[in-house]
């Protein structure tokens, strides 16, 4: 796979009556090793999440349950991904500016990340993000 590119990322689909099962593991299915984990889930119908971008912080985001759409810009242009399946993720490089919305009701929106949480590794305002792209800096 190309690891500057976002991309869709099938995982491991065990399919069994009991209920299915997806599963990763740092390096394998994802092309990075896993720091942290977080998920965000209770999200009010309209809302969005996100708004920023990571200077070192790779993602893979996972529907693990219901839906929503990452909206990912470089600055220039944008691409839409809706994820809607527990068994998909979304492989976004650092220094893309991403934002998360349209979450359906009882969603929950699983990140998987490279780094330890640091407010440093964000840019937050979007103006300083199209800056610093311009100057090469994300
Ligand atoms: P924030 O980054 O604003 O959420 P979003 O994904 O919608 O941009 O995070 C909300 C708050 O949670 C903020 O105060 C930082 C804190 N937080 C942590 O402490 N650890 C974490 O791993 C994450 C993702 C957030």
């Amino acid at each position: 796979m190309d690891r500057t590119k976002p991309q869709i990322i099938e995982l491991p689909k065990i399919f069994d009556p009991r209920g299915n099962l997806t599963f990763v593991e740092s390096g394998n299915q994802v092309p990075f090793d896993i720091r942290r984990v977080y998920w965000i889930y209770d999200v009010p119908g309209g809302e969005k999440r996100g708004s920023h971008a990571h200077f070192k912080g790779i993602e893979l985001i996972v529907a693990a349950s219901g839906s929503f759409d990452v909206i990912l810009s470089d600055g220039h242009d944008t691409l839409s991904f809706s994820l809607n399946r527990s068994y998909r993720g979304l492989y976004v490089p650092a220094g893309y500016w991403r934002t998360l919305d349209n979450f359906s009701s009882g969603s929950v929106c699983m990140v998987l990340t490279s780094t330890p949480y640091s407010e440093d590794d964000y840019v937050r305002d979007f103006d300083e993000y199209l800056k610093l792209k311009a100057d090469n800096e994300i």
